[in-house]
């Protein structure tokens, strides 16, 4: 099959939707590429990488089978797509009722990368997140460029400066984006969301989460936030409006999908900021976070800095076009399971299906609602780790201990020593196994995860042993034993470190 790659048409629009390093992945898969003329241009990629990628440069892709598009197409662009091939771009469907109608009689089967579903099988296609990641990083690159400080604090002899404050609203994606950014650059960074259980998120980025202490939870099973009660809406106001008197740069992504965008930031809150201080409302095309933003627009009120603009991820062309372009890579990798070049839209896939927004001459959108945070959903706001803690100390009580000792006395009577001490050894390293990993916080679940890999190359003495054996290829055997775990005993150990590393970050 022929994959197209059109220059996007959308004003100002700077993304393309694949790199020369995503078209190898492509024609690895089977398919041929053409790149229209110059699509890459505006993300400082020339027809010659495409070129050198394998692609073919056509001035004319009509004929392909497959479109990759960044922004969704306009009418003129849907003329010139083929009936019964398969486009995959963002199209906002909830919006764009008419856009559906005109792809649904061309016979276009459409994937909207904007509804690919937030299960973790599909991480790797979700463009949603890979582009809030790049718009949350970006916010804090052109709020530092508004404000007049530095972020980081400093002592010289020219005086002392302090840290800049951020204050983040919305630990979604680009918020938790943003608190990485500028905690990294030496702000102090404070976050809140109505989503509690992304309060341990924002401490592993190097922020602080502020509560409002309200009993209500803004969780839900698909995974977003839903609106919260009148009460809770009122207690906000108050918290956010010493947060943002107190803060330096407000950057605020807060956005339940399908909605307009909740005006949490009211006129006499930016009345309230030091004059320089600077507002980025990533939810800006949604109508704002912000009363006073403009969408697409920077400006001044109060003395402070409003930023509404709408195309973030398109201000980084290069780095959004090469994680868009992934994120389709890995969809036609998804649809294309024999690598033959062929594509197979699997209604029956939930992804596949989710994303499928008109097929064979039908609207398919909205797909059927896939459940992802059922868990989330249940916790409590007031849960603290401290708590949790408490009622795992609960759950993990005398009794287990009871029936384990009791087991093991029947097991004692009946069978052989050796038998028993194994027993012994293996219950006691269950036990003290659940105990450990029970106790680590979620966020390290993965550096705990390395640094056992690391530490199950104890087998390492097994090898070592055996190295004195006098055959010669017990010998041989049991050298390369020991060169393989300890590349896994000292990586083991390195990425952890890196890991942790990590988390240390800005603390
Ligand atoms: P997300 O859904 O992952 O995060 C939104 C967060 O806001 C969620 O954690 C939610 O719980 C929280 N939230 C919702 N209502 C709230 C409230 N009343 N108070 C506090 N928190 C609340 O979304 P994501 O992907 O992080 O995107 C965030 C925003 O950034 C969206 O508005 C999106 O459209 C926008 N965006 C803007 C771009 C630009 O160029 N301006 C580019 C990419 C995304």
């Amino acid at each position: 099959m022929i994959v197209g790659i059109p220059k996007e048409t959308f004003l100002g629009e700077k993304r393309v939707a694949a790199t020369p390093e995503t078209i190898e992945k492509l024609i690895k898969l089977g398919f041929e590429v053409h790149v229209e003329p110059g699509a890459g241009i505006e993300a400082n990629i020339n027809d010659e990488a495409y070129l050198k990628s394998g692609a073919q440069i056509v001035s004319n892709i009509s004929g392909s089978d497959i479109f990759l598009k960044v922004r969704a197409p306009s009418p003129a662009e849907i003329e010139k797509l083929k009936p019964g091939s398969t486009l995959i771009s963002f199209i906002w469907p909830a919006q764009n009722p008419a856009l559906l109608k005109l792809l649904c009689n061309k016979k276009i089967n459409t994937i909207a990368m904007d509804s690919v579903p937030r299960i973790s099988r599909a991480q790797k296609l979700d463009a949603l997140s890979s582009m809030a990641n790049i718009a949350g990083y970006r916010a804090v690159i052109e709020a530092a460029h508004h404000f007049g400080r530095f972020f980081t604090g400093q002592i010289t002899a020219a005086g002392k400066v302090p840290p800049a404050q951020v204050f983040v609203i919305g630990a979604g994606v680009a918020g938790l984006s943003a608190i990485g950014t500028a905690t990294s650059l030496g702000a102090i960074v404070k976050a809140n969301d109505t989503r509690p259980e992304v309060a341990d998120q924002v401490k592993s980025m190097g922020g602080s989460f502020v509560n409002v202490k309200v009993q209500e939870s803004g969780s839900s099973q698909t995974g977003y936030a839903v609106i919260m009660s009148e009460e809770y809406q009122k207690a906000q106001r108050v918290v956010f409006a010493k947060q943002i008197s107190e803060a330096d740069i407000v950057i605020t992504t807060a956005l339940i999908p399908g909605r307009p965008a909740p005006k949490l930031i009211t006129t006499e809150m930016v009345q309230s900021m030091k004059p320089g201080s600077v507002i980025v409302d990533l939810a800006s095309e949604q109508g704002g976070n912000c009363e006073l933003t403009v969408p697409g627009e920077v400006i001044k009120k109060h003395g402070v800095t409003l930023i509404g603009y709408t195309d973030l991820p398109s201000r980084l062309a290069k780095q959004s076009s090469q994680l868009y372009g992934t994120n389709l890579f890995r969809f036609l990798e998804e649809m294309c399971a024999q690598k033959n070049g062929v594509i197979h839209h699997n209604m029956n896939d939930e992804v596949i299906r989710g994303a499928t927004v008109t097929f064979s001459g039908e609207i398919t959108w909205p797909a059927p609602a896939v459940a992802i945070s059922a868990k989330a959903s249940e916790a409590k706001p007031e849960a603290s780790t401290k708590e949790a803690h408490k009622k795992t100390e609960e759950k993990a009580n005398p009794f287990v201990f009871i029936i384990a000792a009791l087991l093991l006395l029947l097991v004692g009577l009946y069978a052989p020593a050796i038998f028993v001490t194994q027993i012994t050894v293996f219950i006691l390293a269950c036990l003290i196994g659940y105990m450990v990993v029970w106790n680590v916080t979620a966020s390290l679940h993965t550096p705990l995860m390395s640094v056992t890999n690391a530490i199950s190359s104890i087998i390492i003495v097994g090898a070592l042993l055996q190295t004195s054996s006098e055959d010669f290829w017990i010998q041989i055997l049991s050298g390369f034993a020991v060169l393989l775990t300890s590349i896994n005993l000292f990586g083991g150990f390195a990425v952890t470190k890196r890991m942790l590393d990590m988390f240390k970050k800005g603390s």
